[in-house]
């Protein structure tokens, strides 16, 4: 159990430190939040949102799954980002994968991995759908880095289709989806340039 007392004395000690920096700090986050971004990332504890990009808590709202899926079905995925949208009114919606993700590998690989495998099949058919390219891929770190790509470009998409962002952008709010992939090996972000905002018409164009 002492590890997890650490984790409660690191607390203690962090919300001390941030009262340090700002004596209104925890007061004023209390009362609301007006976060500009919704990140859409992966579980992988090697992916935290707010630390990669800089953010403070109140800055970032945050939806994780393995793989940073967006799935049309997905209840949790479709109310965050319906909260994020229409209540909360952020004006960027990031899908960030990143490489090196188990999930992805998982997804090519004949092994059985019971339940998740269910979770997995729409990477493996994001697999499918571009198996043209990723066979021309050199070796399988190359072909792992395509699909954790395309699998980004797939999910903005997916994002672009919701009727939550379709409402939106009909409803003339300013909103952008933004494609990104996270290196863990130098921890840094790669924009994927598959930006999309309501005028770039209809989502499909954008891979
Ligand atoms: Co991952």
């Amino acid at each position: 159990m002492k590890r997890i007392e650490e984790l409660f004395d690191n607390n203690r000690l962090w919300a001390k430190r941030m009262t340090q920096i700002n004596r209104r700090f925890f007061k004023d986050l209390a009362h609301q939040q007006s976060p500009k971004y919704l990140w859409i990332g992966c579980a992988d504890s090697r992916v935290p949102a707010n630390e990669i990009v800089g953010l403070l808590p109140g800055e970032i709202f945050v939806h994780r799954n393995v793989a940073n899926l967006v799935i049309h079905t997905d209840i949790n995925c479709l109310s965050v980002l319906q909260y994020a949208v229409e209540i909360l009114r952020v004006e960027h919606v990031i899908v960030c994968g990143h490489y090196g993700c188990g999930g992805i590998q998982a997804a090519v690989e004949d092994q059985r991995h019971e339940l998740i495998d269910n979770w997995l099949r729409h990477v493996r058919d994001v697999h499918q759908r571009h198996h043209n390219q990723l066979r021309k891929t050199k070796d399988k770190t190359s072909l792992l880095r395509l699909l954790c790509e395309l699998n980004v470009k797939e999910q903005v998409l997916n994002v672009a289709n919701t009727t939550t962002v379709q409402d939106a952008w009909r409803g003339g709010q300013k909103l952008y989806l933004h494609g990104w992939v996270y290196d863990i090996h130098d921890g840094l972000l790669k924009d994927l340039r598959v930006t999309i905002d309501k005028d770039k018409g209809p989502a499909k164009k954008a891979l």
